[in-house]
C-alpha cells in the first residue's frame, strides 16, 4: 500500500510531529509518499519518499519539511483534474491531508470524487469546528502571551498604552488566550466588536487609574464604528482570504489623536507560527498522525481526526470545515471581567 502525506496551508508549529506520528506507526508494508508545497506538489509532480529515518526527531522542529503554500487545485479544472492524474502516477491508495479549513475542504471535495482521504485539523487560529483544539494553537498562544507579559514594563515605565495585534484571521481565539494568560488590559476580537468610543472610555478609566495599559487585538478586529477591516494587501489568495494587518497601528493613532495618551503598537505575525512546538502541541500533533495511519489501514476515509476532551476521535470531514468555531460569549464576558 502507498499513502500520501501533505501539509497545505499556512505552516504551523507540531505539523513535523503529525509526520512523524504517520511515518513511525506505518505498518512496514506501507510505504509513505511526501508530497511537497502542499496540493501544489500533486499539480507539480513534487514529492519525496519518507522513511523512519527521513523523521527521526523531527517533531521538535517548527515549520514543515515538507514545505507548505497555498494552492487551491479546484481554481481550474485542469488543476483539479493534474491532482487525480498525479495521484493515479504515484499509485497512491490513500492520501492524509493536514491543513485547515481551506485544505480539509479540498480533501473533503476530492473524497466527495472517490478518493481516499483522511484529514489532520491544523492551524494556530484554532477556528475548526467539532475538535477542542487544533496543534499549533497552544504554541501560538505561548508566544503571545511571553510578549504581551514583556510588554507591562515598557508600557508601565512610559505611561503608554500598547496595543499589541495577534494573528487569527475571522476568529480571537489567540487574542483573548494569549491576552487572558498575560492580564492585558483590554482584549479585541472579531466576534464582539465595541465602538472607539467605548475602547476609549476603558483605555481612559485604565489611564486615570494606573497611568498604563496593554491592548491585546486580534488582526481580523473592527471597531463597529470602522467602515471596513484593516488589511494590508486587498488582493485576495487562492481561497479568496485578504491579507490582514494594520489595526492594531491604526488603533494607536486614533486613540493617541483623541486622547492625548502616548500609544505604540507591536505587531506579532508569524512570530506566532515560527519556531519550536511546545510539549502539548508535539503530543497533540503525534497523537492525530498516529490516529490518521490507524484510519488509513481501517480504510476510514472521509475522516478527520479530532479531540475530544482526552480522547482523539474521528469525524466527517466537513464537520470540521462546514462552519467556523468563534469564541462564545461566555468566554469574552468571563475575559471582560479583567478589562480596565
Ligand atoms: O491561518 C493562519 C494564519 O497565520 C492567520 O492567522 C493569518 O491571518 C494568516 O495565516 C497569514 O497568512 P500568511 O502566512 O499567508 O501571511
Amino acid at each position: 500500500m502507498r499513502v500520501g502525506i501533505l501539509t497545505g496551508g499556512g505552516d504551523c508549529p507540531g505539523l513535523n510531529a503529525v509526520i512523524r506520528g504517520i511515518v513511525k506507526s506505518a505498518p512496514k508494508d506501507i510505504e509513505i509518499i511526501g508530497i511537497k508545497h502542499g496540493w501544489k506538489g500533486l499539480i507539480d509532480l513534487e514529492y519525496v519518499k519518507l522513511t523512519d529515518d527521513d523523521v527521526e526527531g523531527i517533531h521538535i522542529l517548527g515549520g514543515t519539511i515538507l514545505g507548505t503554500s497555498r494552492t487551491n487545485p479546484f481554481k481550474s479544472v485542469e488543476t483539479r483534474d493534474k491532482v487525480l492524474e498525479n495521484i493515479k502516477k504515484l499509485r497512491l491508495d490513500a492520501l492524509i491531508a493536514i491543513g485547515g479549513d481551506d485544505t480539509l475542504s479540498v480533501a473533503a471535495k476530492y473524497h466527495a470524487m472517490g478518493l481516499n482521504v483522511v484529514g489532520v485539523p491544523k492551524t494556530i487560529d484554532n477556528d475548526i469546528s467539532n475538535t477542542d483544539y487544533t496543534f499549533g494553537f497552544h504554541t501560538a498562544v505561548n508566544v503571545g502571551a511571553d510578549a504581551i507579559d514583556r510588554l507591562h514594563s515598557t508600557a508601565k515605565s512610559h505611561e503608554r498604552i500598547i496595543f499589541v495585534e495577534l494573528m487569527g484571521r475571522d476568529t480571537g481565539w489567540i487574542t483573548i488566550e494569549a491576552g487572558l494568560a498575560a492580564g492585558a488590559h483590554l482584549i479585541l476580537i472579531p466576534e464582539f466588536p465595541m465602538t472607539l468610543e467605548e475602547i476609549i472610555h476603558i483605555l481612559d478609566r485604565r489611564m486615570k487609574r494606573k497611568k498604563y495599559a496593554v491592548v491585546a487585538v486580534a488582526e481580523g478586529f473592527k471597531p463597529t464604528d470602522f467602515e471596513t477591516q484593516i488589511t494590508i494587501d486587498t488582493r485576495t489568495d487562492e481561497f479568496g482570504h485578504i491579507q490582514l494587518g494594520g489595526i492594531g497601528h491604526v488603533l494607536a493613532k486614533v486613540v493617541s489623536e483623541r486622547t492625548g495618551y502616548e500609544t505604540r503598537a507591536v505587531v506579532l505575525g508569524h512570530l506566532l507560527r515560527g519556531g519550536t512546538p511546545t510539549a502539548f502541541d508535539r503530543i497533540l500533533g503525534t497523537k492525530y498522525g498516529v490516529k490518521a495511519m490507524e484510519l488509513v489501514i481501517q480504510g476510514d476515509f472521509g475522516r478527520m481526526v479530532a479531540l475530544k476532551g482526552n480522547d482523539i476521535v474521528s469525524i466527517p470531514i466537513e464537520y470540521g470545515v462546514s462552519v467556523k468555531k468563534f469564541v462564545p460569549y461566555e468566554y469574552y464576558k468571563l475575559a471582560m471581567t479583567f478589562f480596565g
